[in-house]
């Protein structure tokens, strides 16, 4: 299932499909459209966390920030599943759980919906060199999610594996719409499954939407 999210829907790409992979992917990205509609129907402002997994963050995030409408959202659907649960024995309302992926959430995301602030918590590390392609955050992930971050909205990015933070910060130094903080202010001290995996151990870094371009 993960596969079919990083396929484009591109009609010459769709012809190269194997049959029926096309359908599936429009009729999923139509239930994801659907989800943010209904669930977010008035919602102008989310705080969003990607790779969300079981959701442990966000509920307890949720919990604190009662007034934010806060979305995680994973490609694996167990633990979306999981996620979705704590949401329903917690009682909370401003808390969503959505299997999709980053690059599909954020091009599916309608431009009345702006993203406050984004969550990057513990991602796969993808040590490979051949692998450092499915990392979720990559140039073009920048430059979509800055088109649907609103004036002064930040982006949390934390790892155990520091040349994930090196790998981060080198693209956000490249990227005219980002700055990274200059001072590191980690504002929800809030563990994660995989911070309690890594006896937390953690590297972190914080970036800053540009109000203009940045000068190279
Ligand atoms: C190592 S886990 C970390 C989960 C959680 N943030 C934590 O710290 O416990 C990384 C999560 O990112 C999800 N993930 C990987 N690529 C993704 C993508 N492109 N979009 C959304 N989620 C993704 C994985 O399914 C997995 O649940």
């Amino acid at each position: 299932m993960t596969k079919l999210y990083i396929h484009s829907t591109d009609p010459e790409l769709a012809a190269r499909m194997k049959p029926g992979v096309y359908e599936k992917i429009v009729a999923r990205r139509n239930e994801i459209s659907q989800f943010i509609e209904g669930a977010l129907a008035d919602t102008g402002e989310i705080t969003l966390e990607i790779g969300c997994g079981h959701g442990h963050f966000l509920v307890s995030y949720g919990k604190d920030n009662s007034t934010e409408e806060c979305v995680g959202i994973d490609v694996n659907r167990g633990r979306i599943f999981k996620g979705r649960r704590k949401i329903e024995r917690a009682g909370l309302k401003n808390v969503h759980f959505m299997e999709c992926d980053s690059m599909e959430f954020l091009a599916l995301l309608p431009n009345r919906i702006k993203i406050r602030n984004t969550w990057v918590l513990y991602p796969d590390p993808w040590p490979k060199k051949r692998h450092l392609k499915n990392r979720i955050i990559q140039g073009a992930f920048l430059e979509a999610l800055a088109c649907k971050t609103k004036k002064g909205g930040q982006l949390y990015i934390r790892s155990d594996y520091e040349p994930y933070i090196d790998w981060s910060q080198e693209l956000i130094d490249q990227s005219d719409k980002w700055t990274s903080g200059e001072n590191l202010i980690w504002p929800e001290d809030i563990s994660t499954v995989f911070q309690e995996l890594t006896n937390n151990r953690h590297f972190s870094l914080t970036a800053e939407l540009n109000p203009i371009e940045k000068a190279h």
